[in-house]
C-alpha cells in the first residue's frame, strides 16, 4: 500500500475578498519547497473559486469548493451550485457535511451522502465531514455517533474520499481533543471504512479538523492515524496556513 500523502486543507468559509486571493501565491512561495511531500488545498467560498484558479495557476496549491448541491443532474435549483460545475472551472475538491452546514442547514447524513455521491459523479473528491457536539462527547457517545455519520455519510463503491473529523466543539475555539482522542476517534473511522471498502479504505485519508493553527498543527499531525488537516480561521493568512504545513513531519 503507497503511504498516504498527508492534505492540508483551508476552509475560508464565508471569510475573504477578491484582495485575500493573493494569499493563494504567496502561501505557494512559502510551501513549495515541501509540495512534493504535502498537499495544500485553499476553498474559497465558491464566489471566488474561479479566480482563486486563476491566481492558483502556476503554482501547486488545489483549489476546492465549500459545498455542492445534492443534485447530481442539472435542474431547476435557484442559487444552488453542482458538483459538475465546480469540476467544470477545475476545482478538484468539495467539502460537504461540514458541522456548520448541517446546523445552520439542517443537513442530514443523507443530504451529504447525496452531495458526496454527486462530488464523485463529477469527478471531484469530497471531504465528508463528521464529528460529535459536546453533549455528545460528555454522553460518552462519540464512537457511536460518529461511525453512525461514517456509515450514513460515505457513498458506496468508490473509495476516492477523503474524511475529516471535526469535533463540533473544537471548531472555531481553542480548545481540541488530546491526541490519543484524536487518534482514537481516526481509528474508529477508519475501521468503520474498511467494513464498507475493505483493505482499500487504507488508502483513504482522514484528516483532523477543529481549531488547528501553527501553535499545535506538528503535535496534532504526530497523532497515530491523522493524515492531515482541515483548517478554518488559520488558513486565511498565507503566513499561518504556511506554518501549519511547514509544521507537518513530511514537511521536514
Ligand atoms: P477552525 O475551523 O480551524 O476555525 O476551528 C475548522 C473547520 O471548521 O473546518
Amino acid at each position: 500500500m503507497a503511504a498516504r500523502k498527508p492534505l492540508i486543507a483551508g476552509n475560508w468559509k464565508m471569510f475573504g475578498r477578491q484582495e485575500s486571493l493573493s494569499e493563494i501565491k504567496a502561501l505557494w512561495t512559502l510551501v513549495e519547497s515541501v509540495s512534493a511531500n504535502v498537499d495544500a488545498l485553499i476553498c474559497p467560498p465558491s464566489v471566488y473559486v474561479s479566480q482563486a484558479l486563476w491566481g492558483a495557476r502556476g503554482t501547486g496549491v488545489v483549489i476546492g469548493a465549500q459545498d455542492c448541491s445534492a443534485a447530481a443532474e442539472d435542474s431547476a435549483r435557484t442559487g444552488e451550485v453542482s458538483a459538475a460545475m465546480l469540476a467544470d472551472v477545475g476545482a478538484k475538491y468539495v467539502i460537504v457535511g461540514h458541522s456548520e452546514r448541517r446546523a445552520f442547514h439542517a443537513e442530514t447524513d443523507e443530504v451529504v451522502h447525496r452531495k458526496a455521491a454527486a462530488a464523485l459523479a463529477a469527478g471531484l473528491t469530497p471531504i465528508i465531514c463528521v464529528g460529535e457536539t459536546q453533549a455528545e462527547r460528555t454522553a460518552g457517545r462519540v464512537a457511536e455517533v460518529v461511525s453512525a455519520q461514517v456509515r450514513a455519510s460515505v457513498p458506496e463503491g468508490n473509495s476516492a474520499v477523503v474524511v475529516a473529523y471535526e469535533p463540533v466543539w473544537a471548531i472555531g475555539g481553542n480548545s481540541t481533543p488530546t491526541i490519543p482522542e484524536i487518534a482514537e476517534v481516526h481509528a474508529l473511522v477508519r475501521d468503520t471504512l474498511k467494513e464498507r471498502f475493505g483493505d482499500e479504505a487504507n488508502g483513504i485519508r482522514i484528516l483532523y479538523g477543529g481549531s488547528v493553527g501553527p501553535k499545535n498543527a506538528a503535535e496534532i499531525f504526530g497523532a497515530e492515524g491523522v493524515d492531515g488537516a482541515l483548517v478554518g480561521r488559520a488558513s486565511l493568512k498565507a503566513a499561518d496556513f504556511a506554518a501549519i504545513i511547514l509544521g507537518h513531519p513530511a514537511a521536514k
